[in-house]
């Protein structure tokens, strides 16, 4: 007896026609991403927000800048295309979803985040 594992053509088309995962836009939670932002408060959200490390430079206000444009820039700093030691450090140990919840939570809140 012998058995012979057919696919079907259909199914083998659907999978292919599937999207890449890498390519699916992470959603944002900003509810998520309140309970990450301990990590950034340090510096996004002290008063006059100015760092001293490497050296004094100003921290920009994120709070209320475009999801988008934050994601971006988190990716940025993360593949190197963004030159920051402070950031690299920082976006080095963030996911996409991350860097979602964190755009949504600092995109939504005008007044959070420095
Ligand atoms: C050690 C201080 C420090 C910490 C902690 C920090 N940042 Fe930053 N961040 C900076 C500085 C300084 C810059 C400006 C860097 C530059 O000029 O490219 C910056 C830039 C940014 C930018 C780009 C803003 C713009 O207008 O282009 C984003 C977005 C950002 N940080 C998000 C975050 C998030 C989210 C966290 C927490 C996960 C975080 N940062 C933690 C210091 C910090």
């Amino acid at each position: 007896m012998k058995r012979v594992a057919v696919v079907p053509a259909g199914l083998l088309c659907l999978f292919l026609a599937a999207p890449a995962a890498s390519q699916e836009p992470v959603k944002g939670d900003a509810q998520a991403g309140s309970t990450k932002k301990s990590m950034c408060e340090g510096c996004h959200g002290i008063a006059l927000y100015s760092t001293a490390y490497p050296e004094v430079y100003r921290v920009p206000k994120i709070g209320g800048q475009s999801q988008q444009y934050l994601v971006h820039a988190l990716r940025g700093y993360r593949s190197g295309e963004r030159k920051h030691p402070s950031m690299l450090g920082i976006a080095k140990s963030l996911s996409d979803q991350d860097m979602a919840d964190l755009a949504a939570y600092y995109g939504a809140a005008a007044g959070a985040g420095r």
